[in-house]
Parts: structure tokens; C-alpha cells; sequence
């Protein structure tokens, strides 16, 4: 059975390469994008290292001067997917977007670099990727905290690929969508609507695109001009992680000062989080940048930060939190509470298992020792697969296959996931 799974999930990702990168998904996703495209990586390395590293460098090769890395690179015209390169604009002589995503390449390529293989290989490719993931970090603490709180904030849902999380409900329901260009989507042609965001929704994702366009994607005014800013623990935990493992690369590359700096972001970061928790809650919340409150929405994102180095006593509260999510569905680990009112078992963000979240969340509870509920959020992600194929997310109740097939990253996850059920304890 496993094997057969195993073959499966290569096959998933070959037939989505598009020889120096893989779309997510054909038809739905026809581009690069970036968090997609790094988690994608680590299952390559289980059958091919060079074109892992190769997806990697792809990507970076279109880091923005300023060392922003936008979310999607338009390697090849295709008027299937909305909104295109015509909406963004950002003059790139490749278009991308002017967005950015959850910064994994920090972890990864530490990941990939600490289990090569082809040592040689591993060390002259992270050498190289090495300042560049460095000056994306800078870059968000740059651009993306200009007050030097210690936590980054993102402009816009896409950037948190959490697109319609209950948590941007209230910050984007005070971003105006007057002057919004007609547009026709493309996604609820792909997949079903009901398991996509509302035309509400496009229509303020799209006015912050126009908003940010007309302030012609100047990463030094953005921050300050934008409508929409949150600071979201789940983004910002990963930022902090990739962090420490740029710092535990960049000791081992013989880069002294990449390696300090990447470790004072980390710790600055998670003393910052600290101002996200909710004893209440026994989570982390958003806080809203604009008007400066927390955001009470029980979502993924205030779980994810067990990816980084928490205090234990807040790593031993998130795995409790999450023993209870268990208790009201059948595979963890629900996007949103489901005894919450906005719970939607199937709409993307708002209720539906995603397999990379869960390996995210589950890597950062394993290296605090919590291994019981790591072994239950393992066996849940494996039984989605059996039940329902590479799907993108599932009903975390019903198992449901829910919005594209054939999936890239959950796919790159499963491979990672037998993986390590493989790895000696
Ligand atoms: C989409 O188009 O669904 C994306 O999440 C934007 O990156």
C-alpha cells in the first residue's frame, strides 16, 4: 500500500513539472508559486536532487531587487488563470506578481542540505541560495516592519496562502472595493465554487492588487499606504523558523554574520509572537495592524506557529488545543475550529485539512517531543490519501476531496510524510 501510494505521489509531481519548475496543479494554477514551489522541492529530493535544488533556484532567480520574492512567476502565457500579469503589471521582464508568500525556503533548503545525499551538490547549491533567502528575510523586516515590532505584516490574504481565512474577514471588510475593475474569475471554472472564495471576497483582493499597482509596487511606501495589514502568527512563525535554519546553514557555510543576524530575527520574532497569545483561547491570535485589535477568528493560523522554537509551555498548549480540535472531526488538522459559526467543512480556508499545514505544524511539535498528537496528525493525513487521493485540501469530517486534483505539494508531503515514518526513531 505504501509503496504504491509512494509511486503515486512521484507521478503527481512529474506530470506537474514543467522541466525547471512545477505548476501546483494543471488547469487551476498554471504558474510558479512560491511557497508551492519550495515545499514541492522536498519531495523531488526523495527521487531527484539536482531538479529539487533546480526548483529552488528558479524561483530565486526571480527575486525582486529589492529582495522581495513574489508569490507567482508567469513563466508562460496562459489566459486560463485570473488575475494574470495584465492585472498585476510590475514590469518584470519575466512578469510575476507584486506579492510575496510564506517564506519556507529558509527551512528547506536547510532540510534538503542536512538529508543530501549528493553532499557536493547540497553544499554548492545552499552556498549559493544562501544570501539570497537572507535578503528576503531582510526584506520583510524591512518593508514589512518598518516600527521594528518583531513581527512582519502582510498586505494582503494571498500572501498568507490562507486566501479566505475567517481572520482576514473583518481587516478586508474595511478595505473599500469602489473602483474595482470588472473582472471575470477563472478559478470557479477549475473547481467548485463552494469549495472557493465569494465574489465579495475577489472583489477586495483584487482592489488591494489595483491599490498597490497605482502605488506602483514601491515596497518602501506599501507597508504604511496599504488598507489591509495584519499581523498573522502563522506567517510570521514561519519567517521565524526559516530564520533559525538560514542561521544553523549559515554557521555550517561559514557565513558568520548571515548566521547572527538570521538568529537576533528569530529570537526578536519570538518574543513578538508573545503579543499574539490568547490565554482565552489557548492560541494565537491575528492582530489587525490598521486599527490595532486582535482578530478573534480560531483559525490554523494561530496553530502554526508550533513550526517554531515556542516555549514549551506554549507548544504544550497548542498540542492540546489541537487534542481537542480531534475530538469535534475526524482528521486533523481543521483550518478553522469547527465548533466555531464560520466553520465551512469545505471552503479552502475556512474549515478543510491542507496536507503541507499539517507537516509544518507537526515537524515544529515532533522536535518539542509531542509525539503522541504528531502521530495522530501523521495518520490522519495518511488516511485523506487512501480515502481520497492528491487532492488539494479535504472535509476534515467527511473526508471529502476538495477544490483541484492532483496536487504538487500534497503530493511532495506524502512523500516527506513515509519518509520520515521510515526514518529509524
Ligand atoms: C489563487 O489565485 O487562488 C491564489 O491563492 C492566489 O495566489
Amino acid at each position: 500500500m505504501r509503496d504504491a501510494i509512494r509511486q503515486q505521489a512521484e507521478q503527481v509531481i512529474r506530470r506537474n513539472d514543467r522541466g525547471s519548475y512545477t505548476v501546483p496543479t494543471h488547469g487551476l494554477y498554471p504558474f510558479q508559486w512560491n511557497w508551492d514551489s519550495v515545499l514541492s522541492a522536498l519531495g523531488f529530493a526523495h527521487f531527484d536532487e539536482p531538479r529539487a535544488w533546480t526548483e529552488i533556484d528558479t524561483l530565486f532567480a526571480h527575486q525582486w531587487e529589492d529582495g522581495m520574492v513574489p508569490h507567482i512567476i508567469f513563466h508562460e502565457p496562459n489566459d486560463g488563470y485570473f488575475p494574470g500579469p495584465d492585472v498585476y503589471r510590475t514590469g518584470r521582464a519575466v512578469p510575476t506578481s507584486g506579492l510575496t508568500q510564506p517564506p519556507v525556503a529558509g527551512f528547506a533548503v536547510r532540510r534538503m542540505f542536512e538529508r543530501a545525499r549528493d553532499r557536493d551538490l547540497a553544499e554548492r547549491r545552499a552556498r549559493a541560495l544562501l544570501p539570497r533567502i537572507h535578503a528576503w528575510h531582510e526584506w520583510f523586516h524591512r518593508c514589512r516592519d518598518p516600527q521594528g515590532t518583531g513581527l512582519v505584516a502582510i498586505l494582503h490574504p494571498w500572501e498568507t496562502g490562507r486566501d479566505n481565512s475567517v481572520d482576514w474577514d473583518g481587516p478586508l471588510s474595511r478595505v473599500s472595493t469602489e473602483g474595482v475593475e470588472p473582472f471575470t474569475r477563472r478559478d470557479i471554472q477549475h473547481a467548485n465554487p463552494a469549495h472557493r472564495p465569494t465574489q465579495a471576497q475577489y472583489e477586495g483582493y483584487i482592489r488591494l492588487v489595483q491599490t498597490f499597482r497605482e502605488l506602483g509596487w514601491d515596497n518602501t511606501i506599501l507597508h504604511d499606504a496599504s488598507p489591509f495589514r495584519v499581523a498573522d502568527p502563522g506567517f510570521n512563525a514561519i519567517l521565524i523558523r526559516s530564520c533559525e535554519d538560514l542561521g544553523w546553514l549559515a554557521d555550517r557555510l561559514g557565513e558568520p554574520q548571515i548566521a547572527e543576524q538570521s538568529r537576533s530575527f528569530a529570537a526578536r520574532g519570538i518574543a513578538a509572537l508573545e503579543t499574539l497569545w490568547s490565554e482565552a483561547h489557548g492560541q494565537y491570535l491575528c492582530r489587525d495592524r490598521v486599527t490595532g485589535e486582535a482578530v478573534e477568528s480560531l483559525s490554523i493560523g494561530g496553530l502554526i506557529p508550533a513550526f517554531a522554537a515556542l516555549p514549551e509551555a506554549r507548544m504544550s498548549a497548542l498540542a492540546h488545543r489541537i487534542a481537542t480540535l480531534g475530538q469535534s472531526c475526524d482528521h486533523l488538522v481543521p483550518s478553522h475550529d469547527p465548533a466555531a459559526p464560520e466553520y465551512d467543512g469545505r471552503r479552502y480556508w475556512r474549515g478543510p485539512v491542507w496536507l503541507i499545514v499539517n507537516y509544518l505544524i507537526a515537524d515544529g511539535l515532533r522536535r518539542a517531543g509531542h509525539d503522541g498528537i504528531v502521530g495522530r496528525i501523521m495518520s490522519d493525513s495518511l488516511r485523506l490519501i487512501e480515502k481520497s487521493g492528491f487532492a488539494e485540501y479535504y472535509d476534515p469530517v467527511t473526508a471529502e476531496p476538495c477544490g483541484g486534483v492532483d496536487f504538487t505539494w500534497t503530493a511532495a508531503m506524502v512523500l516527506e510524510i513515509l519518509a520520515q515514518e521510515e526514518a529509524p526513531a
